[in-house]
């Protein structure tokens, strides 16, 4: 397959057939009208001994996972100059030449490394991003052969910057663990392992933003999603099926927090999977960094407390692989997909 880089469109007045979505798939609020609903909470306090503290941070954070399944997080412990050392050398990564970033590319089942959406096979649409996805813990997953050793310092910056995040990840998932009554490791010993994923994404100026989608609809499939983006603005998310969109309000050093569908399995439906896509548009490109965390792909997915009164929101305990599986094959009610029959 030839390479067609998306910055080669760029100065196209039009955009190709295969990255025009359908009409009711579009973006309905525009890249960069911000809206401050979904809640941004500062975690000063959350390691301290201030129990009244711990609380009212906890509380906050337990209301946006029911609601949205999303929030910010400010005062999270992670250095501001960490976070704009990892942008700045991951803007430089999409910087590099074709060659030099189709070194590492993906196409062809390789675990990690580069992808232009649109060498994707089989997708009725592409999305208007390139991306690069390493696995990063545990440290084992590590494929270093497939770890550019471009820009200079970028892995070293990597290795920090994921540290700090699973980090993060792993006080969140105890915060929820408490919220759910039960002890605060009991979120991480169902992941067996807290497994991570980086994955930088470019999204480069695009010709008919209206049109297209930088990422489509979904929700991740992750425990706990960690990312940080520009001050372009893109990411949007909703909190009532798809009748309304906001986009996120794109705040200098915080980091948006994603539940996924193992977090909203294993809090039994009450933590939502958060719902959200990316909208692109003609004057900007834009960068972001996701962290996933996830379990060990052998891990059994199924809820941790079903409170009285309540059925469980999966028929059977399934591995994490399974859960992957059937939501790719569209066979679990998660997100806005709420259609799949129950075998009762
Ligand atoms: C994603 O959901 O994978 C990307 C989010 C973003 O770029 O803001
Ligand atoms: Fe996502």
């Amino acid at each position: 397959m030839t390479f067609a880089p998306l910055t080669a469109l760029v100065e196209e007045k039009t955009l190709p057939q295969s990255f025009i979505r359908i009409e009711d798939d579009r973006p309905k609020v525009a890249y960069n009208q911000f809206s401050n609903e979904i809640p941004v909470i500062s975690l000063a306090g959350i390691m301290g001994e201030s129990e009244s503290q711990r609380e009212e941070i906890s509380k906050k954070i337990v209301e946006a996972c029911e609601e949205w399944g999303m929030f910010q997080v400010i005062d999270h412990g992670v250095e501001e100059d960490l976070i704009s050392e990892m942008y700045r050398l991951s803007r430089e990564f999409f910087s590099l030449s074709d060659d030099e970033k189709l070194q590492f590319d993906m196409t062809g089942g390789k675990k990690g490394g580069y992808l232009v959406s649109s060498h994707l096979q089989g997708e009725a649409f592409h999305d208007w991003r390139e991306f690069f996805t390493f696995f990063t813990y545990p440290v084992e997953s590590r494929d270093y052969s497939r770890w550019p050793d471009k820009p200079e310092g970028w892995r070293k910056v990597t290795e920090s910057y994921t540290k700090k995040m699973m980090d993060v990840a792993c006080k969140l998932m105890e915060v929820l663990s408490e919220a759910m009554g039960l002890e605060k490791e009991a979120l991480a010993k169902a992941c067996i392992n807290v497994n991570q994923k980086l994955l930088t994404n470019f999204y480069p100026k695009c010709p008919q933003p209206e049109l297209a989608l930088g990422v489509k609809r979904h929700t991740d499939p992750s425990t706990i999603v960690l990312l940080v983006q520009d001050q372009v603005g893109g990411l949007q998310a909703t909190r009532d099926g798809g009748k309304t969109w906001v986009t996120v309000q794109p705040i200098q050093g915080a980091l948006v927090v994603n539940i996924g569908d193992h977090g909203y399995f294993l809090s039994n439906g009450r933590f939502k999977s958060a719902d959200h896509q990316v909208a692109v548009n003609s004057s900007y490109s834009r960068l972001s960094i996701a962290t996933f965390h996830n379990p060990t792909p052998e891990a059994i997915v199924y809820p941790l407390k079903i409170r009285q009164g309540e059925k469980a929101v999966l028929d059977e305990p399934i591995t994490f692989t399974e859960m992957y599986r059937r939501k790719f094959a569209n066979e679990l009610a998660v997100g806005w997909n709420k259609k799949i029959p129950s075998k009762e």
